[in-house]
C-alpha cells in the first residue's frame, strides 16, 4: 500500500534562509515525503525516509541531474560526491585510511591544537567587548585546518576562505550567474596552481595529507583535483559553523554549560547532539531512478528529491523532546554527517579538530564565555546554515 505525496503549495524559500525550522515540523506533520512546488522537488523530512534514501543507491542516485553537471562545471568534473558505487567508492575509497580517528589523531590533533592556539591569540586580542566568533575564531580555525589537512602548505587561510566560498556558489550555481561563474572559475585557477607545484613534488614524497593519498591512489589527475576542490568547498564552512552553534547552544543552556565544563569527557557528546539539533548542512539532494515506494509515499521515476537532516534531526519518532538542546538525552543517531556510502569523509576530522580541541579550548582560555547578548548575532541560510556573526564575551 502506498499513498501519494502531500503537497505543501504554502512553503516560502525565503522565509526559511532566516528560520526553517517552524516550516520543518509543520511538512514533517503533513507525511515523512512531501511535494513542495516552489522547490520543484520532494522533500523528505522523515529520520527512517532519509535513512532508507541512503541504503538504496540502486533507486536514489547521487548523481542529480543539472546538480552533478553544475558540480563538475564548478569544480572541473564531477567529484565522489556525485557519484554512485562502484565509482564513488574508486574516489572515497584512498582517503578513507588517514581519516579514520587514530589516524587524524596521531597526524593532525597537534596541528589543530597549534591552529586554535593561534587564533585564540586573535580572539583575545580583540577583547570581551569586540570580539566577534565567527571572523576571529570560527571561520580561520577551519580555514587553518584545512590547509593542513589538504597538505596546501602555501595556501592563507583567507585565500581558502575565498576558495570555499566561491566553489559553493559555483556548485549551486543552477541559473549560470556569470558572476558566480567568474569568481569560481578564478579560483579554480589558484587551486591549480598550488596543485601544478605540489602534485609531482607529492608523487615523489608522499606524506599524511588527503592530496597526497588522492594522487598515489592511481586517480586520473581531474578526479584528483576535483575531489580536492570538493574538500575544499566541503571541509571549511560546517566545522567553522559547528564552533559558533555549540557556543551558542551552550550560552542558551548554561547549566549544561557547567556540567560539560566540570566533566571534559562530556564534550563529544556536546559537539553530537550541537550537530543534531543545528547541523550545518540543512539538505542535499538525490533523484530516483525509477517509480518507487519511499515509507509508504509513492514516487515516480526521475524524481529530485531534497533529503532534509535539518528536519530528520528533530523527528519526534527518531528523538524525545526534539526541539530541545539536551546533552542528557539516550537516543542520539542522527544524520548530521549524512548515512549510508556518503557519509562525511571528515567526520572524525571534525568531530576531533572541533569538539576534542577548538571548541574546549576556548573554555579553558576565556572563563565565562557567553555570546555577547549586548551585540547582534544572525544566523543565515537552511541548505547551508550557520551564524554569520556572533558576537562573544567573557569575565
Ligand atoms: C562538522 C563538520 C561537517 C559536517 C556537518 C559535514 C557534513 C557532511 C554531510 C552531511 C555529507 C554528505 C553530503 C551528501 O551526501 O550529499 C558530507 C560529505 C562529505 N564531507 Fe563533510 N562535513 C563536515 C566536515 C568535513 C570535513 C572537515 C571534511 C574534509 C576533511 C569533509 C569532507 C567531506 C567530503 C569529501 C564529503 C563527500 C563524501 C562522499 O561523497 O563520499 N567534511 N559531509
Amino acid at each position: 500500500m502506498s499513498s501519494v505525496a502531500p503537497t505543501a503549495d504554502w512553503v516560502d524559500p525565503p522565509a526559511m534562509l532566516r528560520d526553517p525550522y517552524e516550516t520543518y515540523a509543520r511538512l514533517r506533520a503533513l507525511g515523512p515525503v512531501v511535494r513542495v512546488p516552489a522547490m520543484g522537488r520532494y522533500l523528505v523530512t522523515g529520520s527512517a525516509a532519509c535513512r532508507a534514501v541512503e541504503a538504496d543507491q540502486a533507486t536514489y542516485s547521487a548523481d542529480v541531474s543539472g546538480g552533478g553537471a553544475t558540480m563538475a562545471r564548478a569544480l572541473g568534473a564531477k567529484p565522489m560526491l556525485r557519484k554512485d558505487d562502484p565509482e564513488h567508492a574508486v574516489e572515497r575509497a584512498p582517503v578513507n585510511a588517514g581519516l579514520r580517528a587514530k589516524s587524524v589523531r596521531a597526524a593532525w590533533a597537534p596541528r589543530f591544537e597549534h591552529n586554535a592556539r593561534t587564533q585564540l591569540d586573535v580572539l583575545r586580542g580583540q577583547g570581551p567587548e569586540r570580539a566577534e566568533l565567527n571572523r576571529d575564531y570560527a571561520a580561520p580555525v577551519a580555514a587553518r585546518n584545512l590547509v593542513d589537512l589538504l597538505g596546501l602548505p602555501e595556501a592563507t587561510p583567507e585565500a581558502m576562505e575565498r576558495w570555499s566560498h566561491a566553489f559553493i556558489a559555483g556548485i549551486g550555481n543552477l541559473h549560470d550567474d556569470p558572476d558566480i561563474w567568474a569568481r569560481c572559475d578564478a579560483a579554480q585557477r589558484e587551486v591549480d596552481d598550488h596543485l601544478d607545484a605540489l602534485l609531482p613534488q607529492l608523487r615523489r614524497h608522499p606524506d599524511a595529507s588527503m592530496t597526497s593519498a588522492l594522487v598515489t591512489s592511481g586517480l586520473p589527475e581531474p578526479a584528483v583535483r576535483a575531489n580536492v576542490k570538493l574538500t575544499i568547498s566541503g571541509g571549511m564552512n560546517e566545522p567553522q559553523h559547528m564552533i559558533t552553534n555549540m557556543v551558542w547552544a551552550l550560552s542558551r543552556h548554561p547549566e549544561q554549560r557547567d556540567r560539560v565544563l566540570a566533566d571534559p569527557s562530556l564534550w563529544p557528546v556536546v559537539f553530537d547532539e550541537a550537530l543534531r539539533w543545528l547541523p550545518p548542512i540543512g539538505m542535499y539532494p538525490r533523484e530516483t531512478t525509477r517509480a518507487t515506494v519511499l515509507d509508504g509515499v509513492a514516487l515516480p521515476g526521475g524524481a529530485i528529491l531534497g533529503v532534509v537532516i535539518g528536519a530528520a534531526n528533530r523527528d519526534p519518532a527518531a528523538f524525545d523532546r526534539p526541539e530541545h538542546f539536551d546533552i542528557a538525552r539516550t537516543r542520539r543517531a542522527h544524520l548530521g554527517f549524512g548515512s549510508g556510502v556518503h557519509l562525511c569523509v571528515g567526520h572524525w576530522a571534525a568531530r576531533i579538530a572541533i569538539g576534542e580541541i577548538a571548541v574546549p579550548r576556548l573554555y579553558d582560555a576565556l572563563p565565562g564565555l557567553r555570546t555577547d547578548t549586548r551585540r547582534d548575532e544572525a544566523w543565515f541560510g537552511w541548505v547551508f546554515r550557520g551564524l554569520t556573526d556572533l558576537p562573544v564575551t567573557w569575565d
